[in-house]
């Protein structure tokens, strides 16, 4: 068996820990149809918490029922991206003008640009509605899931808003999957920019509970005729504080010294984990921080200076700024998802591992 660990952005993991709820949460809508909660929903979380990989498996349930799935992220143009992706499929369903058959090059389509057009807009709506009909009268439907939402142009989220707003109110079967950084996405949701996404259901990500991982390491290293003793798997989990990224790398790097090893025994633990921090920092850590002003940074390490959450006060007291100064670094920082609001006046990271990356690179 291959190392089933899967440290990278957005890939499946071997056992996805503690979501089984959610999915069956959207299983059942799937199953109800039409405006069905659980098909409005947007996921938020910290980089690595498992977003996207939330979003793969949303559309695998909805594969499984036999709904067609568009899957998109929110750079530039997506709204005309999924336009065309509704038009292949309902060519594909056999009401296409007659005699076109894909060829895989959508030729006319709706273009890149940002917004779409008025003409393009009742255009992309029809294309919807006939596709939504076709896949109704087979008892499925379309769920359109986009990634990254915080990045989202917000004329085109309003657009998509207010189609899918009315597709629902005509009965018809979609479901509408959002992912982001949830600073961002709560400020998407109080600009009123598509109030009606504020009907949707809300769902901050969080790590998994340490036994949770413990019980999946011990289940996966067994598959792969590994065994693993309770204390090791427990050593190891704690080390990812539940931390979905950290939990990959983990358990890949002792994956591999089992491979090696006749027996996994604690010094293989501590070495797995120490491999998972190293990449943990350089790849979490240093992107999150590679956007980051020198002002920003001196922000995040007057945070470092705490144990645990920091007053924003204090911060401002520390870098000798104004109060408004520091509530523009405050807002920025959250908007890059390095730091997140812990209530009022009161800030903490929003990465495990920043605090000491910053600690020991001053
Ligand atoms: N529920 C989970 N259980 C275990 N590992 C997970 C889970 N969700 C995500 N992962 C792993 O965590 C990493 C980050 O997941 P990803 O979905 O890319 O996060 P995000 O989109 O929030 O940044 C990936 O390596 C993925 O395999
Ligand atoms: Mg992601």
């Amino acid at each position: 068996m291959e190392n089933p660990f899967k440290p990278t952005a957005g890939a499946t993991p071997p056992d996805i820990i503690g979501r089984q709820g959610l999915l069956d949460e959207f299983a059942y809508g799937l199953r109800i149809r039409s405006g069905a909660p659980g098909l409005l929903t947007i996921f938020t979380g910290a980089r690595g918490v498992g977003k996207t990989v939330m979003l793969g498996a949303a559309e695998n349930t909805a594969r499984a029922q036999g709904w067609a799935v568009i899957s998109e992220t929110a750079t530039h143009g997506f709204l005309g991206r999924i336009g065309n992706a509704m038009g292949e499929f309902a060519d594909e369903l056999g009401d296409g003008p007659s005699g076109r058959k894909i060829t895989g090059v959508t030729v006319a389509g709706f273009g890149v640009t940002t917004h779409l057009p008025p003409e393009k807009q009742v255009e992309w709506r029809e294309t919807g509605a006939r596709l939504l009909r076709l896949l109704d009268s087979r008892g499925t439907g379309l769920v359109i899931t986009v990634d990254e939402i915080h990045a989202a142009d917000r004329q085109e989220i309003a657009q998509l808003a207010a189609d899918v707003q009315h597709f629902i109110r005509e009965g018809l079967p979609i479901g509408l999957v959002f992912a982001g950084l949830p600073a961002a996405v709560s400020d998407l949701l109080n600009e009123g920019v598509a109030t009606f996404l504020r009907r949707a259901d809300r769902i901050d990500l969080h790590g998994a509970s340490i036994e949770e991982v413990q019980r999946s390491y011990e289940q996966t290293f067994a598959a792969g005729g590994f065994p693993l003793e309770p204390a090791l798997a427990a050593a190891a989990a704690e080390a990812t504080g539940g931390y979905p990224f950290l939990i990959q790398l983990v358990g890949y790097f002792l994956w591999q010294e089992a491979e090696e090893a006749s027996e996994l025994t604690a010094a293989h633990v501590e070495h797995a984990v120490a491999a998972a921090h190293r990449r943990n920092e350089r790849v979490v850590i240093e992107a999150a921080l590679s956007s980051a002003s020198h002002r920003d940074l001196d922000f995040l390490r007057a945070m470092a200076e705490d144990d645990d959450a920091s007053s924003v006060g204090d911060i401002g007291a520390r870098i000798v700024a104004k109060p408004n100064t520091i509530g523009n670094y405050r807002s920025r920082l959250i908007d890059a998802g390095l730091i997140e609001p812990a209530g009022y006046g009161i800030v903490r990271f929003a990465i495990p591992g920043l605090r000491e990356h910053l600690r020991e690179n001053r």
